[in-house]
């Protein structure tokens, strides 16, 4: 089967770090560039008529890495929230966050909040914030849920009861920053996405990258397991 347009990109936004370190500078401010190329691919993706755009903007593994790094990356959620919500309503995006909220402050929590209720009346691309997230932690959860709840287990209430719930699975999962590893990223759900893995650094990014990576997945076959 040809296909063109991927309807859900995931992105793995790797190299904010090495991106700061070539250059001198703290790690954090590789986090602040990064950002930056979050609000444009964001913008980019909802102009290009992407249905679903999912990032990884921090994983469960990321509370390891040093309080400032953490504190650091905290902080640029809330300016994000901060500074784009009311730009995310004007292009009628729908904010979804996927992974464990409750490690979060109070005000990190409510922000986030604030950022799906506002926009959940929304119909236009839904961009989905993956936060304290991991693949496996999600099974988990998931796997609980179906428990208390006495559901039979089958592939569709597994699906049904991810973080990602009725959000149809990515077509192409990108990774920049020259890594080839998933990383805990959406186990499940990535089963059929196309994989593109680029050398270039998240804060290097930009529209033209992610138009590079659609161009790419336009050109791939996906047969789902079929031989057609
Ligand atoms: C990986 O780069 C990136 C992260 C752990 C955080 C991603 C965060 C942002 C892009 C900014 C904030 C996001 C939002 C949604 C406001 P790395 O630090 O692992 O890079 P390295 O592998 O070069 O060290």
């Amino acid at each position: 089967m040809k296909t063109n347009k991927p309807a859900h990109i995931a992105i793995i936004m790797d190299g904010n770090g090495r991106w700061a370190k070539k250059r001198g500078l703290p790690r954090v401010l590789g986090h602040r560039e990064g950002m930056k190329r979050v609000i444009d691919i964001v913008r980019h993706a909802s102009h290009a008529d992407i249905q679903v755009l999912t990032l990884y903007a921090f994983s469960t593994e990321n509370w390891k890495r040093p309080t400032d790094e953490v504190e650091g990356l905290m902080r640029l959620l809330l300016y994000y929230v901060e500074t784009q919500l009311t730009e995310l309503i004007k292009e009628n995006v729908r904010v979804r966050i996927i992974g464990e909220q409750s490690a979060f402050s109070p005000e990190v929590k409510e922000a986030l909040e604030r950022s799906v209720n506002k926009t959940k009346h929304l119909n236009g691309m839904i961009l989905q914030l993956a936060l304290n997230y991991g693949g496996r932690d999600e099974l988990v959860r998931a796997f609980r849920r179906l428990q208390a709840n006495g559901s039979e287990i089958n592939e569709s209430a597994i699906s049904s009861a991810l973080d990602t719930g009725e959000v149809p699975d990515p077509d192409l999962l990108i990774r920049t920053g020259g890594e080839m590893r998933l990383s805990n990223f959406l186990l499940y759900q990535a089963a059929y996405a196309e994989l593109y893995f680029t050398e270039t650094y998240w804060p290097d990014f930009h529209a033209s990258s992610l138009d590079a990576a659609i161009e790419e997945f336009s050109r791939r076959h996906r047969r789902f397991g079929d031989v057609k």
